[in-house]
């Protein structure tokens, strides 16, 4: 490590004219001796600079991000925890005085007689209510909206035509911050501005496409913005482009290592390839290792929600022990589902999350329905924001299948929609090859034909309505009135057999 005089001067120094400035972290102080831009004139623009890494942050943008730190924002990632629920108080009251000139919660706080007031520490979180998918349903399109709408510059709403969908809206301010905390993940990765970095999520309303998007472009990389299917077409961008990194959700992962196989290339040898940003849905570690052996790259978990921005709420550092949530965009609590108190430390519970910064349409103790714990301890890699553990499923009902979101009621309602069925029904989700696929037994009424031509018209007329629903293709099977083995009590409707 080269030494240098002006860098020991500097971070030996506890004030300058005067001015206090914070002890220098071993982080910073080999970030200094790495600086050639670094010289004393800069030592005049750190008046004013509340600490000393808020300094040298300051000069990495100014040199265009020298991409040698390993933070991206190192004042924040780095953050003492007493400072970063300073800095939570005085965000979460920001976030409840943008959230009050929303109709839903104007309404709310009234009748709960709350307000930005109610909150002098982060404990004081706890004295508000949650807030629940359904308000966003019943709320639908608008009424969550804390601006007004020509403010807003972007909404994505979830699937779904049978009921109300979801809707989330952005300002551009809220744009900028969700593309800064996604390239802060992909920044802790190891990515850089030489990376070429090819999503693979559906773009249009998945706030993987877009949301990776902009983070990739705030990085710098170059990005490949290819969309979900057509995997043969997705290799011919790895190889052409030379491709290092992939956004990917892990069950299209596998998929993606069988069509190289078919394909005669070995994806370990014959590319590029070295980062997976890997979420969307569940996995267990072992797929995890399976993904990274089988094409030879280390592959990140990366967890978020539509409700929450998208990507970019919590991601594995490059310990991969965990997923540290950004502390600064969202206040993290896990729950009881039952009982909404806070489980014990350690405990697996649900995941609450508070938005912090967003002012389209902030969120109050968001019940995201997403089991996981916090996890004990500090991360070596000297980021405080705290880590959850992988994600182990929800404790509603939802599916995630190809990583889009299904509710079973959505193909119930479908199915109830012809006349031609009975009300029994089976969702089978499995393993076919490399592919998850979702397979719905579904029985006749007593009015219906056996004519083959009939039936299969009445199939393909439903597969292509629940198609429209869910954006998936079910296969679908009708089956004869009373051939479905129906459970005693209350109704299994789905059997999970996916091989994680
Ligand atoms: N991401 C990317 N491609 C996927 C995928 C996924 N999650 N799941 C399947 N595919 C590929 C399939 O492998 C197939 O391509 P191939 O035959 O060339 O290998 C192609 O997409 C069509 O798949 P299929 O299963 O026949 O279609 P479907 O109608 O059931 O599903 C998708 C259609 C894949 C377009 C839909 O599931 C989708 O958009 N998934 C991506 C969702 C997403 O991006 N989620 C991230 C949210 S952050
Ligand atoms: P969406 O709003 O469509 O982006 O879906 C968000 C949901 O996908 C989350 O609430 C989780 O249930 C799931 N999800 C996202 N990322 C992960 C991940 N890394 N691991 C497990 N589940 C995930
Ligand atoms: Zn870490």
């Amino acid at each position: 490590m080269k030494k240098c005089a002006k860098v020991w001067f500097f971070c030996n120094m506890t004030k300058y004219k005067g001015e206090k400035i914070k002890k220098v972290s071993p982080t910073i102080i080999y970030h200094l001796e790495n600086q050639s831009y670094f010289h004393s004139s800069f030592v005049v623009f750190s008046v004013g600079y509340e600490t000393l890494e808020n300094f040298i942050y300051f000069c990495m943008s100014k040199n265009n991000k020298k991409m040698d730190s390993p933070f991206w924002q190192a004042d924040i990632e780095t953050m003492k925890e007493s400072d970063l629920r300073k800095f939570q108080t005085e965000k979460l009251r920001e976030a409840m005085s943008q959230a009050s000139h929303a109709p839903f919660y104007k309404k709310l706080f009234k009748e709960k007689g709350i307000s930005a007031d109610t909150i002098q520490t982060c404990d004081d979180l706890s004295k508000l209510p949650f807030t629940m998918k359904d308000d966003l349903r019943s709320n639908y399109p608008y009424g969550m909206t804390a601006i007004p709408l020509q403010r807003c510059v972007r909404l994505h709403s979830s699937s779904g035509t049978t009921g109300n969908p979801t809707v989330v809206l952005h300002s551009q301010r809220d744009i900028d911050l969700w593309a800064n905390q996604v390239a802060r993940c992909m920044y802790m990765v190891g990515l850089r501005n030489t990376d070429v970095f090819q999503n693979t999520s559906g773009y249009g309303m998945f706030t993987g496409g877009l949301g990776f998007q902009y983070g990739a472009e705030k990085l710098g990389a170059l990005t490949v913005p290819a969309a979900a299917g057509n995997s043969k077409r997705q290799i011919r961008f790895i190889m052409d482009f030379g491709t290092t990194a992939l956004h990917i959700i892990p069950s299209y992962a596998t998929r993606l290592a069988e069509v190289f196989h078919e394909m005669n290339i070995d994806p370990r040898t014959d590319t590029n390839l070295r980062v997976f940003c890997m979420g969307a849905e569940p996995h267990s570690e072992e797929q995890r290792r399976r993904v990274e052996q089988l094409l030879g790259v280390k592959a990140y978990n990366c967890f978020g929600m539509s409700e929450m921005n998208g990507p970019g709420v919590a991601f594995e550092c490059t310990e991969q022990n965990g997923l540290h949530v950004w502390e600064d965009y969202v206040i993290p609590e896990i729950i009881d589902p039952d009982t909404l108190q806070p489980v014990p430390d350690g405990e697996t519970g649900e995941l609450v999350l508070t938005s912090l910064q967003r002012e389209a349409m902030p969120l109050i103790r968001f019940r995201t329905h997403d089991l996981t714990r916090f996890l004990q301890g500090d991360c070596p890699c000297g980021r405080t924001h705290r880590r959850i553990d992988r994600l182990k499923g929800r404790s509603d009902d939802m599916i995630i299948l190809k990583g889009v979101n299904i509710f079973p009621i959505q193909i119930e309602t479908v199915l109830m929609s012809f006349k031609e069925l009975g009300g029994e029904y089976l969702i089978t989700l499995e393993t076919v090859g490399n592919n998850d696929e979702m397979l719905i037994e579904v029985e006749l009424s007593n009015l219906f034909t056996d004519d083959y031509s009939a039936l299969e018209q009445l199939r393909k007329k439903i597969v292509r309505q629940l198609k429209d629903e869910l954006l998936i293709t079910p296969r679908l099977k009708l089956v004869s009135k009373g051939s479905l083995l129906v459970s005693e009590g209350k109704a299994v409707r789905v059997k999970d057999l996916r091989k994680y």
